[in-house]
C-alpha cells in the first residue's frame, strides 16, 4: 500500500503544514491508503542517529500503541521532534524525570502517588472556587463595548488558576507562576520571540519554586496536595525533584491544552450558531468532550519501539519512532459518524484528545472537562449573544493545535 499523493518532503512535524489546515486533508488520505506510514526526515535530528518516524493515523492503531507500553516505550521522548532540531543529551535526561516520559514500573509508582491529587473528591473540592473564577472572568468582559481578544481576556486565566488551586500556590505568587508558565512553552512561532534559553530559565524557576514549596510543606504540613504528596518519607511519596518536575509538567500539560480547548470551543460555537443555541438552551453535558475531539489541542505524541513488530501492515524495527496523530484518529470515520461535524450532543464519543487510553491517559482530564463546562456555562449565562469580530489567528506549531488570538464582541 502506498499513498502516492503526498508531496516530496512531506513531514507532519513541519509547523507550516498544520498552520492553517486542521484537520489536515492528508490525514484522511493516510488513514485510507497507508495508515502507518514511514515519514523520512532527510535533515535528520541533530545529535541523534535518526532518519524519520512512523505516522500512525487510524483510531484503532493509536489506541493499540498507547495501550502497549511494553512494545512502544515513552522513555526516549514523547514529543515528536521537528526536522533539523538540535536536542541536547542533557535535555533528554532531564525529560526522563517527567511522568509523560516514564515507562512502567517507574511510571506506575509515580502515577499512583500523583493520582491522589486528582481523585473525584479532590476535583469536586475545587469546583466551587473555579465556578466563581469562571464567573468573575466573564463578568470582567460582559459589558465591554469594543471587540476584545477572547484568548487573553477569557481562555487564559482559568487553566492557570485551576493548576494554582490544585497545588495550593498562594495568591501573591500566582502572577509570577503564570508568567513563567506562559513563557516556558518554546513556540515555533516567531511572533512570540521566546528563545529556548528564556523557556529553559522559566522551567528552572518553576522547578525551584515547587521544590521550595515542597520543602516548606514537609516542615509545616497543610491540608493540600503538596503536603499529601511529599509529607512523609518513603516509597509512597515524591522526592523534591519529582515534585518539581511534576509541577513543571502541569504548567505545560494543563495550561495551554485547556486554554486552546476553550478558545477552539468558542470558535466552534461562533461558527456553528445552531450548536450554540442548543448549548445555551439545554447545556448538554456531552459538550466538553466534543469540544476536545473537535479541537484536539494536542495533535500528537510519540513512542519508540522496544522490539521489531507489525502495525497496520507496516514492519516496525526496534528503535523506530512512532508518532500518534490524535488529530487524525479523532476524525476517523471507522469510529465516528459524521466525523467532520461539530455536534455537542455526540454520545458515545470515544475520542483520543486526552490520549489513546493506556497508562499515560491524561491525568487532568476531569479537571479539564470541569473547566470547559464552567467557562461555557458562565458565557452562556452572561453573554449568550457573543459574536466573532475577526478570524482566529492560529499558533505556528505542529504539536499544539493552538489559537493566539480570537477577537469577539458582546452582541
Ligand atoms: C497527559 C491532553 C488537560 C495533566 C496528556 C496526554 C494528552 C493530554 C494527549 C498524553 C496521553 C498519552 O500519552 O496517552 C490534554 C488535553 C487537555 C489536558 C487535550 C485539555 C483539554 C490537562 C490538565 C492537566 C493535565 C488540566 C492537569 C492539571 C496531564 C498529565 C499527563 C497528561 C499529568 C501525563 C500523564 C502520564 O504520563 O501518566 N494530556 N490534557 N492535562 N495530562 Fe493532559
Amino acid at each position: 500500500m502506498h499513498c502516492p499523493a503526498l508531496p516530496e518532503g512531506f513531514d507532519l512535524t513541519d509547523p507550516d503544514l498544520l498552520h492553517h489546515r486542521v484537520p489536515l486533508p492528508e490525514f484522511a488520505q493516510l488513514r485510507q491508503s497507508e495508515p502507518v506510514r514511514w515519514i523520512p526526515q532527510p535533515h535528520g535530528l541533530a545529535g541523534f542517529d535518526d532518519d524519520g518516524y512512523w505516522a500512525v493515523t487510524r483510531h484503532a492503531d493509536v489506541r493499540y500503541v498507547s495501550t502497549h507500553p511494553e512494545i512502544f516505550s515513552s522513555w526516549l521522548n514523547t514529543a515528536i521532534i521537528r526536522f533539523g532540531a538540535h536536542i541536547e543529551r542533557d535535555a533528554i535526561d532531564a525529560q526522563r524525570l517527567i511522568l509523560l516520559n516514564m515507562d512502567p514500573p517507574e511510571h506506575t509508582r509515580v502515577r499512583q502517588i500523583l493520582q491522589r491529587g486528582f481523585t473525584p473528591r479532590a476535583i469536586r473540592a475545587l469546583e466551587e472556587r473555579l465556578r466563581n473564577r469562571a464567573g468573575a472572568i466573564v463578568e470582567a468582559v460582559r459589558h465591554r463595548s469594543d471587540p476584545f481578544d477572547f484568548v487573553t481576556e477569557v481562555a487564559c486565566e482559568l487553566p492557570l488558576q485551576a493548576i494554582a488551586e490544585l497545588i495550593g500556590v498562594p495568591q501573591e505568587d500566582r502572577a509570577k507562576i503564570f508568567e513563567w508558565s506562559n513563557r516556558m512553552i518554546a513556540y515555533d512561532d516567531p511572533e512570540y520571540a521566546i528563545t529556548e534559553e528564556v523557556g529553559a530559565e522559566s522551567a528552572t524557576e518553576i522547578i525551584a519554586y515547587a521544590m521550595n514549596m515542597a520543602a516548606e510543606r514537609k516542615r509545616c504540613p497543610a491540608h493540600d496536595i503538596v503536603s499529601t504528596l511529599v509529607a512523609a518519607e518513603g516509597e509512597g511519596n515524591l522526592s523534591y525533584d519529582e515534585f518539581g518536575f511534576f509541577v513543571l509538567m502541569l504548567a505545560v500539560a494543563g495550561n495551554e491544552t485547556t486554554r486552546n480547548a476553550i478558545t477552539h470551543g468558542m470558535h466552534a460555537f461562533l461558527t456553528h450558531p445552531d450548536q450554540w443555541e442548543l448549548y445555551v438552551r439545554e447545556r448538554p453535558s456531552t459538550a466538553a468532550e466534543e469540544i476536545v475531539r473537535w479541537a484536539t489541542p494536542v495533535n500528537s505524541f510519540q513512542r519508540t519501539a522496544t522490539q521489531d513488530t507489525e502495525l497496520g501492515g507496516a514492519r516496525i524495527r526496534k528503535g523506530d519512532r512512532v508518532g500518534l496523530f490524535y488529530a487524525s484518529a479523532n476524525h476517523d470515520p471507522e469510529v465516528f459518524e459524521r466525523p467532520d461535524e461539530f455536534d455537542v450532543t455526540r454520545d458515545p464519543n470515544p475520542h483520543l484528545g486526552f490520549g489513546g487510553g493506556g497508562p499515560h491517559y491524561c491525568l487532568g482530564k476531569s479537571l479539564a472537562v470541569l473547566e470547559i463546562d464552567l467557562i461555557f456555562h458562565a458565557i452562556a449565562d452572561a453573554m449568550p449573544g457573543l459574536k466573532a469580530a475577526g478570524d482566529p489567528r492560529r499558533l505556528r506549531s505542529a504539536w499544539i493545535n493552538g489559537v493566539k488570538e480570537l477577537r469577539v464582541s458582546v452582541g
